[in-house]
C-alpha cells in the first residue's frame, strides 16, 4: 500500500500534496517524494517520512499549481532514496508514482534494457514509466495513448499518476486494483488514494474504478475506459469525516485490518502460489533449497504473535517436510547458550522486521554459521536485511497494535514454503500436493465467508466482557491458534486469558473451572476434533461455559457449546488462517465493549525494538 496525491489548479500545489501525504502515511512511510511542474519538472524525494523530506527541501523553489506527491510501501526494492517516487523517465520530462504491483515487470525490464534503457532504481515503478515512453516514442502517438497501450500489456496492480513537462497543467492517472479518488474543485482538482488530502477543499469526488483513466486539468475532467471510449464520471457528495477515512471507514484500525485479511492472503499468496499449474513461485527460498532440505533442524525464532506463527509453521514443517523443527521465543534463545551447527536453518518471523530480540538472536545465530531465512513484513527492515534470503508476507502497513492480517499473512508464507520444500523433497505425495496448493488457493474466500458470518460475535463480545479470566483451549494446528486468541484478548481487553493444549486441562488448570469461567475451543474439524470434544464435555460437567470455533455444520460441538463462532470446512493445515479470525474479532468487540483503545492499548508498541 502506498499513498498518492495530486493536484492541479490556481493554488500552490505544494502545501496541498504535502500535507495530503501526512494523511496518507498510515498507507506506508518508507520513503516520500514530490514531482512541481515549475518551468520543467522538479523532482525531490527521500527515504524516510513525510516530515524528513519537508525538512529537506525547505528553502528550494517549491512553487508550482500542478504536481504529484507519493509516500511508499516498499515492495520491489529496498527503501531508499534512488527506489522513492517519483521516477523519472529517461528523457527526463516524464515523472510517475504509482501504487501496486507490475508482476510482468521483469520482462517489461529485460524488452527495455534489450533496446539500450538503463535503471537508476530496482522498482517496477521506473520500468513501467519508461515503458510507456518507449511506445510514445516508438509508435510516435500522444501520451494519453501511450499509457492506454501500455496498461493493456502489464500484469497486476496499479494507480499511476503521470506528468509530462510538455503538458505543464495536466495530471494523467489510471488505476486497476489500488484505490484512486479525484475530488472536484471550482476550476481545480485534487487526487487522492482515499478522500482525506481533498476533504477540506472539496467534497466532492469521483471514484475511478478498474481500468478506467483519467486525463485532468484545472477546468476538465476526461475519464476513459482502456477502449478510449468516454465515460461521464459519476460525482458523489462525501459525508465522511477525516479520521474514518483513514480507516477506510471502518472505527478502528484494528478492524479494519481483520477485514483486510481476504485481500492481503491473496496479495501474498499471488505471484507465488499457481494451484492449476502446481508451482510455488519463491526465489528466495528456492536458492536455499538444498539447505533447507538437509538441514539438521529448522529453528523457528520470533516474539509474541510471530511465535505464534512459528508454531502452527512447527507442526506444517514436520508433517510435510518430515524435519525436525524447534521454536524459541527470541528473548530466550539469545540470552542462554543455544548450540548452534553450521547445518541448522533458522526461521526469522516478523511482522515490523525490528524486534530488537528477534534481530540479536539471528545476528548470534548467523555468526555461528547458521543460515537466516527472512518470513518479514517491512520490506528493508533490519531482520529482513540481516537475512541470508526469505519471503516477505506482503501484508501491508499494520497499524494496529494488535498483529493481525500480519499473523495471516505469516501462515500464508510459512505454509508456502513447507509446500514447496515437501514437494521437492518427496516427503509429501503428488495428490497431497496439489489438494494442499487448492485449499491454500481457498483461504482468501473462506476467509472472507468466516468475516460475513461474524455478526453474532459483536454480541457475545457483550456477554463476555466483565469476565475475569479466560481460557483458550485447542490441539495439534489448533493449539498455537488457542494462544493467539489468548494474547489478542489480553492485550486488547486487559482481561486475564490463558492458551492450553486442550489434554493438559487434566492435568491442573482444570481446577480452574467453574460457572464464571468462560472456555474457548479451538475446535475446527481436523484429526484431534474428537478429543477436542471429549475435552468440552469435560469442561460442561464442571459448568464452565464453552465457547467454540466451530467448523459450519458440526452439530456435535455446537450442542456442547453455550456459544459458536463458525467458520468453512478446510483441510486442517490450512484451518488457522480461519479459525484465528474470529478470535481477533471477539478480543476487538469486547475491547471495544469494555470502551478501550483498542488500536493503541496501554503499555504496548507496535515495535518492540528495546530489549
Ligand atoms: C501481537 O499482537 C503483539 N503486537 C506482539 O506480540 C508482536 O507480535 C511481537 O512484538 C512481535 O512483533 P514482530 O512480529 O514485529 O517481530
Amino acid at each position: 500500500m502506498c499513498g498518492i496525491v495530486g493536484y492541479t489548479g490556481p493554488r500552490e500545489a505544494y502545501p496541498i500534496i504535502i500535507k495530503g501525504l501526512k494523511r496518507l502515511e498510515y498507507r506506508g512511510y518508507d520513503s516520500t517524494g514530490v514531482a512541481l511542474q515549475n518551468g520543467g519538472l522538479k523532482v525531490y524525494k527521500k527515504k524516510g517520512k513525510v516530515a524528513e523530506l519537508e525538512d529537506a527541501i525547505v528553502g528550494k523553489d517549491l512553487h508550482a499549481h500542478v504536481g504529484i506527491g507519493h509516500t511508499r510501501w516498499a515492495t520491489h526494492g529496498e527503501p531508499s532514496d534512488r527506489n522513492a517516487h517519483p521516477h523519472q523517465s529517461a528523457s527526463g520530462k516524464l515523472a510517475m508514482i504509482h501504487n501496486g504491483i507490475i508482476e510482468n515487470y521483469n520482462q517489461l525490464k529485460q524488452e527495455l534494457i534489450n533496446k539500450g534503457y538503463t535503471f537508476h532504481s530496482d522498482t517496477d515503478t521506473e520500468v513501467l514509466l519508461n515503458f510507456i515512453e518507449e511506445i510514445r516514442n516508438n509508435n510516435q502517438c500522444d501520451l494519453e495513448e501511450a499509457v492506454r497501450v501500455a496498461l493493456k500489456r502489464v500484469t497486476g496492480a496499479y494507480v499511476i499518476l503521470l506528468l509530462d513537462e510538455d503538458k505543464p497543467d495536466t495530471i494523467i492517472a489510471a488505476r486497476k486494483g489500488s484505490p484512486l479518488v479525484i475530488g472536484v474543485g471550482k476550476g481545480e482538482h485534487f487526487l487522492g488514494s482515499d478522500a482525506s488530502p481533498m476533504l477540506e477543499y472539496t467534497k466532492e469526488v469521483v471514484y475511478v474504478n478498474d481500468y478506467e483513466l483519467a486525463i485532468i486539468t484545472p477546468d476538465q475532467l476526461i475519464l476513459k475506459n482502456l477502449g478510449n471510449e468516454k465515460i461521464t464520471p459519476y460525482v458523489q457528495k462525501l459525508d465522511l469525516e477525516l479520521a474514518a477515512i483513514e480507516k477506510g471507514g471502518y472505527d478502528h484500525f484494528m478492524l479494519k485490518e481483520i477485514f483486510e485479511q481476504p485481500q492481503t492472503i491473496y496479495d501474498c499468496l499471488r505471484g507465488r502460489l499457481d494451484a492449476e499449474a502446481g508451482t510455488i513461485t519463491m526465489s528466495g527460498i528456492q536458492q536455499y533449497a538444498e539447505q533447507i532440505m538437509n538441514a539438521n533442524r529448522i529453528v523457528m525464532i520470533a516474539c509474541g504473535t510471530s511465535w505464534h506463527a512459528g508454531l502452527v509453521a512447527e507442526y506444517i514443517f514436520e508433517e510435510l517436510c518430515r524435519i525436525n523443527v524447534e521454536v524459541e521465543y527470541a528473548s530466550e534463545f539469545r540470552y542462554r547458550n543455544p548450540v548452534i551447527s553450521k547445518g541448522d536453518v533458522i526461521i526469522a518471523i516478523s511482522q515490523s522486521g525490528e524486534t530488537a530480540d528477534t534481530l540479536v538472536a539471528i545476528e548470534n545465530a548467523k555468526s555461528k554459521g547458521a543460515i537466516i531465512l527472512g518470513v518479514v513484513n517491512v520490506v528493508g527492515s533490519s531482520i529482513a536485511r540481516t537475512s541470508h534470503a526469505g519471503a516477505y508476507t506482503h501484508a501491508g502497513p499494520e497499524i494496529g497494535v494488535a498483529s493481525t492480517k500480519a499473523f495471516t499473512a505469516q501462515l500464508a508464507v510459512l505454509t508456502m514454503i513447507a509446500l514447496k520444500i515437501g514437494y521437492i523433497k518427496g516427503s509429501i505425495s503428488q495428490d497431497r500436493y496439489m489438494h494442499l496448493l487448492k485449499e491454500l488457493n481457498e483461504v482468501p474466500e473462506k476467509v472472507a465467508w468466516t468475516l460475513k458470518h461474524s455478526d453474532n460475535i459483536k454480541k457475545l463480545a457483550e456477554k463476555y466482557k466483565d469476565a475475569h479470566d479466560f481460557l483458550y483451549l485447542g490441539r495439534g494446528y489448533n493449539f498455537p491458534v488457542a494462544l493467539e486468541g489468548a494474547l489478542k484478548l489480553k492485550e486488547i481487553s486487559y482481561i486475564h486469558a490463558e492458551g492450553y493444549p486442550a489434554a493438559e486441562m487434566k492435568h491442573g488448570p482444570i481446577a480452574l473451572v467453574d460457572e464464571n469461567l468462560p472456555v474457548v475451543f479451538v475446535a475446527t474439524k481436523d484429526t484431534y476434533h474428537e478429543k477436542v470434544v471429549s475435552n468440552m464435555q469435560e469442561i460442561k460437567a464442571r459448568k464452565g461455559k464453552v465457547i467454540s470455533v466451530i467448523t459450519e455444520g458440526d452439530e456435535l460441538s455446537a450442542s456442547l457449546s453455550n456459544d459458536v463462532m463458525i467458520v468453512p470446512e478446510a483441510d486442517e493445515i490450512v484451518a488457522p488462517m480461519l479459525s484465528v479470525v474470529p478470535l481477533q474479532l471477539l478480543a476487538y468487540y469486547i475491547g471495544v465493549a469494555k470502551q478501550l483503545d483498542v488500536d493503541k492499548p496501554r503499555n504496548l508498541a507496535k515495535s518492540v525494538t528495546v530489549e
